[in-house]
């Protein structure tokens, strides 16, 4: 039984769900004008409104005491404090220490390790500044014109989605290329594009063990090489990025060219540390300062706005509401931003690589459902795809709608239609379309009765159903810094809420060994015994040979 379990408004929520299922949004803003202002919480550049949310004041009351009994507000202090929190892996949790400001002190086992941040942010930046002034030179004497980033899970998803998400900050001589995909699809069609005398690979894992990313970086080792004039050349063109020294010299890239973090820094939370190097190149490093001190605003926040203000806080027990009170299996997140095309990709490591837990802190197995599914496609363009489901299908889905007021580009009217689809969207999941609505509609276009009565039905909208939207001035690196701080940090309410560690992964290992004993068995031309049956079958097969012969 878990503090989840035993807290006092753990029973008093069940029992208010049962109220809530009676709650209509409609009657909810009509009867309350005050609803949308106090359910809208401002921070510098972002309005996040949870109005369109099934809750009460006594629903926020009461999410707000399980946040207090289920101890998120110590387990928050301990994080930021340098505690090793991540019990099972025996670390510290500190991304936040790595968009702190220099000067400012945090400390594991009693060393200030923001000097250390520091040193490598600089380090970074004076690579970067090198590469992208075209001082940093390929074998035959021309600056650098393509990065590879080869990297896998958080050493990919982040610096991937924040370079599409900064494009319009990015260097004009600088393409952005990366490749995770053990499938020699992706290395071979990205070498495509690229020439190896103005390419630079940047090879990122924490661990440096990475099965796929391993394979990736010695293929394109091997490219290389058939291309380059000498083996010297690789100094220029590839550097690492990693936690393991000896195994990045193994591998044949010097320590000089190599840029470190530290075990403290979980992978889905790195884009922060030198894994956010291509982002580093992209943008700069004035704007990598700028998305570093977006995420250390939100930080800031966290730790100090009370809870009933607390956005992350807030955002992540209404998770909880919707999770385990309302029964929600799944949460779309929706951008309405094309930039933001992978952050649904990179939320669903973050989330679920964290969340995703069937087992507590104490090592039982918890009584309810801890971490959602989280998927997502940009906006408009999931409206023509999946948004028929979250509008009348039997599931209800909770949506985050995500929109900048200002786009990159004025052009026409295109920003004005992405908003008004935006805003559309929560209001119809919001209001539906009634009986009473749907059938003056019909007889308005005149439709016979038959007809109409017959077609009745399949046009009403329920509603009721919840989305929170995130409202931002405009997608800068300082907005993008506060946006996935703010997502990190609903995560972690709700992994203190759940009373799971949010920052292991034991989950992806056992895939890692079976893979390796097939992949021997792929490699000897015969499955071992021992395999099931059916993986014994699909292997003879892929094999060639048949079962059993
Ligand atoms: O497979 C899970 C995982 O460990 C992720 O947590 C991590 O982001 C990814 O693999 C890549 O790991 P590495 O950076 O060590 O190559």
């Amino acid at each position: 039984v878990t503090a989840f379990d035993r807290a006092d408004s753990h029973a008093h929520l069940a029992a208010h769900a049962r109220r809530a299922a009676a709650f209509d949004m409609r009657q909810m803003f009509a009867r309350d004008p005050g609803r949308a202002e106090r359910f809208a919480f401002e921070l510098p550049g972002l309005l996040v409104d949870l109005s369109k949310q099934r809750i009460d004041d006594d629903t926020l009351r009461s999410l707000i005491a399980l946040a207090h009994e289920t101890g998120v507000t110590g387990r928050r202090d301990a994080m930021f404090r340098g505690e090793r929190i991540n019990a099972t892996e025996g670390r510290a949790v500190l991304h936040t220490a790595l968009r702190a400001p220099a000067g400012s002190v945090v400390t594991v086992d009693g060393r200030n390790v923001v000097p250390d941040v520091q040193a490598v942010l600089g380090r970074m930046a004076a690579f970067s500044n090198r590469v992208r002034d075209g001082d940093w030179r390929g074998y035959d004497g021309r600056p650098i014109a393509h990065v590879v980033n080869i990297g896998i899970g958080g050493s990919d998803l982040g610096p991937y989605m924040a370079c599409e998400a900064l494009v319009p900050y990015g260097h004009p001589r600088l393409s952005m290329h990366f490749v995770s995909n053990v499938d020699a699809t992706h290395m071979v069609e990205t070498l495509k594009r690229v020439d190896p005398a103005t390419t630079l690979f940047v090879v990122a894992s924490k661990t440096f063990t990475t099965q796929e990313t391993l394979a990736n970086a010695r293929t394109a080792r091997e490219w290389f090489l058939g291309r380059a004039p000498d083996s010297g050349a690789i100094a220029r063109h590839f550097v690492a990025v990693s936690t393991n020294e000896v195994e990045v010299s193994a591998f044949g890239i010097d320590p000089e060219n190599m840029f470190g973090f530290w075990d403290w820094v979980g992978g889905r939370y790195s884009l922060w540390s030198a894994i956010g190097l291509p982002l580093m190149l992209h943008i700069g490093p004035r704007a990598f300062a700028e998305f570093l001190a977006g995420g250390h605003a939100m930080d800031r926040h966290f730790r100090d706005a009370p809870p009933e203000s607390n956005v992350p806080m807030l955002m992540g027990m209404i998770g909880v509401w919707n999770a385990n009170f309302l029964g929600c299996d799944s949460v779309a997140v929706i951008p309405y931003d094309q930039y933001l095309h992978r952050l649904p990709a990179y939320l669903q490591q973050l989330d679920m690589e964290s969340n995703g837990k069937g087992t507590t802190l104490a090592g039982g197995r918890p009584g309810y459902h801890t971490g959602p599914v989280i998927w997502g496609e940009p906006g408009t363009n999931g409206q023509h795809a999946f948004f028929q489901l979250l509008h009348q299908g039997t599931r209800i889905v909770p949506v985050d709608f995500i929109v900048p007021i200002h786009s990159h580009h004025r052009v026409g009217e295109h920003h004005a239609m992405l908003l008004a689809n935006c805003f559309a969207q929560s209001q119809a999941l919001m209001f539906g379309k009634t009986e009473a609505e749907v059938r003056a509609e019909l007889a308005a276009q005149g439709l016979p009765g038959d007809a109409a009565a017959a077609l009745l039905p399949h046009k009403v909208f329920p509603g009721n159903r919840p989305s929170t939207t995130l409202l931002f001035d405009r997608l800068t690196p300082h907005a993008l810094g506060m946006l996935i701080a703010l997502y990190e940090h609903k995560v972690f309410v709700q992994g203190a809420v759940w009373g799971v560690n949010s920052f292991d992964q034991w989950g992806v290992e056992l895939g890692k060994q079976l893979a390796g004993r097939i992949l021997a068995d792929l490699r000897a031309g015969e499955p071992a015994a021992g395999h099931d049956a059916s993986t014994a079958r699909l292997l003879a097969r892929a094999i060639g040979a048949r079962p059993g012969g």
